[in-house]
C-alpha cells in the first residue's frame, strides 16, 4: 500500500511512491504533459502527468479537472532544483474525490472587498496561507516565551462589567438584565493574578468598538498580556525588548519559506536586536518638531506621528512617560513629574507604529481612587480591583501586545485585516 504523506515532509520520501491527498491549486499543459499544482494544506507541489506514464482516462482527467477540485494523486517523488520546494511528483495515477464548481478566486486581480467576502476561500491562496502559518508560529513563540520564563497562564474573562481602556469603545450586551461588556483587555484581572502567582499572562480575543476605518484597527483582535509583581517601568521595558527579540528570532528560524513567499525583506527583521532605543515622550515630540511634523504638545500621538517616529529607527523604539492626561486611569504617575505616566508604547519600525502598550500600575490606593473618579468611572465597579491595593500592594507592571499588528509588521502587510483568519471590522461581520 502506497503511504499517504504530507507535502511538507516530501523530502523524506525521495525516490519513493507516495500518495497526496489535496486540492488542485493551478495547472498548465503542454502537449503530452500536464502540470498540476497540488496543495494539501501543508505545502504545494508540482505534479507532472506524462501521457506515457498514466492511463488515457487519467491523462484526460488531468486535462480538464477544475481549480480547487479535491484529488488524490499517486506518484514518485523526484528532486527538482527549479521547484520552489525542491521536489516534484512524477504522477502514476489521479483520483478525483470531488469536482469543484467554477472557483470564484482566479489568479487575476480581485478587489479587497471581493476577497474579504470570500475570506473562507481566500485563505487557500498562497499569500494568505503563508501569513496564517506565520501567525501560528508567532503565537507558539509567544506562549513558549512566557511558559519558559516561569509565567503562569491565567485566562481572563471575555464578559466583564469593567471598562479597562475607556468607555468610548465598549461593546455591550444584555446579561440577565445587567449590562455586560466584551473585554477590551485582560489587564485588570492580571493585576490580582500577579499577586497570587508572581508572573502571569493572559492571551485571548479582545474587543473594541472602533468606529475608525484605519489599517491598524480591528474590532476583535488578539492580545497577549504579561503582568509581573515587583516590576517597575524599567523592568517592563526590558521584558518587552527581550520578548520581542525572542519572537522575531523564532519566526525567522521557523518561517523562512513563508517569509520568502511573502517577499519580506528579512534583513529588516534580523535588525531586531537589543538594545532598543528608549526615548521619552518629550524627546519624541522634539523629533517630530525637527522633522517639521505638525503636533500639539500634550496630545497623544496619532497614526501619522507614530509612522514618522517609527521610521526614524531600524528596530522597535520604546517611547515612555506620556502625559498622564492622554493615558488610561490605572497608570502610575511619574514621581519626578506627576503630569507624566510611567507608561511605554513600543512602536515597530518601517512606519508600522504601536504594537505594545503598557507600563507600571498605580499601586497607591488613594491615588487610584482619585484617578477612577477623575475618569468618571464607578468606584463600586472597581471595588474588587482596588483590593489589589488593599491587601499587600506592590509595584507591578505589564503590557499588552496586539497579535495582528505584530504579525502585520513581521509579514510586511499593508493592513491588519489580512493578519487574522476572519477579520472583524466596522462594516464586516461575515464570513
Ligand atoms: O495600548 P492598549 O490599548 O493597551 C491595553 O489594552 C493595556 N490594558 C495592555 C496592558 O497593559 N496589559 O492595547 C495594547 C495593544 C496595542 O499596542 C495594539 O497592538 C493592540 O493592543 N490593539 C489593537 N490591535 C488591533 N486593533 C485594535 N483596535 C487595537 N487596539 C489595540
Ligand atoms: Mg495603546
Amino acid at each position: 500500500m502506497v503511504p499517504t504523506v504530507s507535502i511538507r515532509h516530501i523530502a523524506e520520501h525521495v525516490g519513493q511512491s507516495v500518495r497526496l491527498a489535496g486540492w488542485l491549486y493551478n495547472k498548465r499543459s503542454s502537449g503530452k504533459l500536464h502540470f498540476l499544482q497540488v496543495r494539501d494544506g501543508s505545502a504545494t507541489i508540482q505534479c507532472v502527468v506524462f501521457k506515457g506514464n498514466v492511463s488515457p482516462e487519467v491523462f484526460e482527467l488531468a486535462d480538464h479537472v477544475s481549480q480547487e477540485s479535491a484529488l488524490i494523486v499517486e506518484g514518485t517523488v523526484k528532486e527538482d532544483a527549479r521547484s520552489p520546494i525542491g521536489f516534484e511528483l512524477d504522477v502514476t495515477s489521479v483520483e478525483l474525490v470531488s469536482e469543484a464548481q467554477e472557483y470564484p478566486i482566479s489568479p487575476k486581480e480581485h478587489g479587497v472587498d471581493f476577497l474579504m467576502n470570500h475570506r473562507h476561500l481566500w485563505m487557500r491562496s498562497s499569500r494568505q496561507h503563508a501569513v496564517l502559518r506565520v501567525r501560528h508560529q508567532l503565537i507558539k513563540a509567544i506562549r513558549d516565551y512566557f511558559d519558559d520564563n516561569d509565567f503562569t497562564l491565567i485566562d481572563a474573562p471575555i464578559l466583564t462589567n469593567n471598562a479597562c481602556e475607556g468607555t468610548t469603545t465598549l461593546f455591550s450586551t444584555d446579561y440577565f438584565g445587567e449590562t455586560a461588556y466584551l473585554s477590551q483587555s485582560g489587564q485588570l484581572y492580571m493585576e490580582p493574578a500577579c499577586q497570587a502567582f508572581g508572573k502571569v499572562y493572559c492571551f485571548g480575543p479582545t474587543f473594541r468598538a472602533e468606529k475608525s476605518k484605519t489599517r491598524r484597527h480591528l474590532t476583535e483582535f488578539w492580545m497577549v498580556e504579561p503582568e509581573v509583581a515587583y516590576m517597575d517601568l524599567a523592568g517592563d521595558m526590558e521584558l518587552a525588548e527581550d520578548f520581542l527579540c525572542f519572537i522575531v528570532a523564532r519566526v525567522l528560524e521557523k518561517c523562512r519559506p513563508e517569509l520568502t513567499a511573502l517577499e519580506r525583506d528579512i534583513s529588516k527583521l534580523e535588525a531586531v536586536q537589543k538594545p532598543f532605543p528608549r526615548i521619552s515622550y518629550d524627546e519624541a515630540t522634539k523629533i517630530l518638531a525637527e522633522k517639521g511634523v505638525e503636533f500639539e504638545y500634550g496630545d497623544d500621538f496619532g497614526a501619522e506621528h507614530e509612522t514618522v517616529l517609527s521610521e526614524n529607527f531600524d528596530r522597535p523604539v520604546m517611547i515612555h512617560r506620556y502625559p498622564a492626561a492622554v493615558k488610561a486611569f490605572y497608570m502610575k504617575a511619574d514621581p519626578r513629574d506627576a503630569k507624566k505616566a510611567l507608561c511605554v508604547d513600543v512602536l515597530a519600525p518601517e512606519g508600522i507604529g504601536e504594537i505594545i502598550g503598557g507600563g507600571q500600575r498605580e499601586d497607591d490606593y488613594d491615588a487610584l481612587v482619585e484617578r477612577i473618579k477623575e475618569h468618571g468611572l464607578s468606584e463600586d465597579d472597581f471595588s474588587w480591583y482596588l483590593d489589589v491595593r488593599r491587601y499587600g500592594s506592590v509595584p507591578h507592571a505589564g503590557f499588552g501586545l496586539g497579535i495582528e499588528r505584530t504579525l502585520g509588521w513581521i509579514c510586511g502587510l499593508h493592513h491588519v485585516r489580512e493578519s487574522i483568519p476572519f477579520p472583524r471590522l466596522m462594516g464586516r461581520l461575515s464570513p
